[in-house]
């Protein structure tokens, strides 16, 4: 006899979900058990390539054994401990991260998510300049929490509280000439991600990211770089500024910087970091030792892997095999691309999904977003190529 929720469907976690969540989340018409290298495998006997890691989460794929094992004997040998101690494991990974970072960046700050890296890297900014008012970039996305979301565009129809914690306004974004009339004295900080991840990996110009450094610069502000999904060597460098050979005050990171297991970091200079005393910042989970030791098994294997070229070589070769089928165009740099579509992004990857390949969407609704992990291989490309190829062209 069946269990009686198994006779009500019950045991579909989909349907559980849906009684036990608050359902805010859209989600996909299929459940993985396990996954490996890029692929995950379902219950019913799919593989499904993921050229989308969790919203830019899985840098390693799947089940990497350094990093695996990295996590597994740090669970054995201390699972947690806060900031009250030091230990080695957060001076490791600290001390890595400033190795990787730009120019001038020498202090970390460990947190536990994208949002919450924002949150902190706006508050430094507001403290560090004794200013009140961040600029954005217009389409760009920083988070959910208040600081975050009140720079992020178009977060009205979800923002939720009753004010924002300071005046903000937007740049409209590759505007070089409002970049230069917006920055002035009263600005603490320009935040800005280098490549647009949600609004469809779309890449702010090089002058424009360099127009922003200037002019923050010039006017004693602030250049926050957010690289919570363009960093961690997802654009062929560690962080997408280095691409263009810009070093800004702070950069923010999360998603890949674990490469799965929750942690995020600020990272600043060391004048920024000498503005901050015992107690002004803090968080009980920022720089755990199994988020630590995750972090530095992540730097390790992109660095012995050669991990950054390989990112460079698979967006050479998507570049060159997949502007075809409903592709007209592609965005974005390393393994954080846009692809251009002739019809709706959605209907895209509904497709894809059906020949076991996902990607993912993005607010443009034509831009189907690759977040592939760094570790994809020119096979895989390959089998995306064909799948786009088998997808008619619309004829115009
Ligand atoms: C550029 C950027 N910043 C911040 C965030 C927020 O990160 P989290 O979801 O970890 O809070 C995201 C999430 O998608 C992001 O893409």
């Amino acid at each position: 006899m069946p269990a009686a929720n198994e006779q009500l469907g019950m045991t579909d976690p989909r349907v559980r979900e849906a009684n036990a969540t608050i359902p805010v989340y859209g989600q996909l018409p299929f459940i993985p058990e396990r996954a490996s290298g890029c692929d995950m495998f379902t219950k019913d006997g799919r593989r499904i390539l993921d050229l989308y890691g969790g919203h830019a989460v899985a840098a390693l794929g799947y089940g990497h054994p350094s990093l695996v094992r990295a996590i597994q004997e740090q669970s054995h040998k201390l699972l947690f401990q806060s900031n009250s101690v030091a230990l080695e494991v957060r001076a490791q990974a600290a001390e890595n991260l400033v190795r990787v970072a730009p120019k001038g960046i020498d202090r970390v700050f460990f947190v536990n998510s994208g949002a919450e890296a924002n949150e902190n890297a706006l508050r430094m900014a507001c403290v560090t300049t004794r200013r009140k008012k961040i600029l954005a970039i217009t389409h760009g996305f920083h988070g959910r929490t208040a600081a975050a979301a009140a720079v992020t565009w178009n977060s009205e129809k979800w923002y939720g509280f009753p004010t924002k914690p300071f005046d903000v306004d937007f740049i409209p974004r590759d505007d070089t000439d409002a970049a230069r009339a917006m920055i002035n004295r009263d600005i603490a900080a320009v935040i800005v991600e280098p490549v647009q991840g949600i609004a469809g990996a779309y890449d702010l110009s090089e002058a424009f990211l360099k127009t922003l450094r200037e002019e923050t610069r010039a006017h004693g502000a602030l250049m926050i770089a957010d690289e919570v999904q363009s960093g961690m060597g997802r654009c062929g460098q560690y962080f997408g500024v280095q691409v263009h050979g810009i070093d800004p005050d702070i950069i923010t990171s999360a998603k890949s910087l674990g490469a799965g297991v929750p942690c995020g970091a600020v990272l600043c200079t060391h004048d920024i970091a000498s503005h901050f005393q015992p107690g002004d910042l803090g968080t009980t989970f920022g720089g755990g030792p199994l988020a630590a030791a995750a972090i530095t098994a992540t730097i390790n294997a992109i660095d012995s892997e050669g991990l950054l070229s390989n990112v460079r070589k698979r967006e050479a070769q998507i570049r060159e095999q997949c502007v075809k089928g409903p592709v007209r165009n592609i965005q974005g740099m390393g393994l954080l691309l846009g692809l251009v579509c002739d019809r709706p992004a959605k209907e895209v990857r509904n497709t894809l999904l059906e020949h076991d390949i996902l990607v993912g969407t993005s607010s443009d609704p034509a831009v189907v977003r690759i977040l592939a992990p760094l570790v994809l291989e020119s096979t895989h490309v390959d089998h995306l190529a064909h799948a786009l190829e088998a997808i008619a062209p619309l004829i115009d």
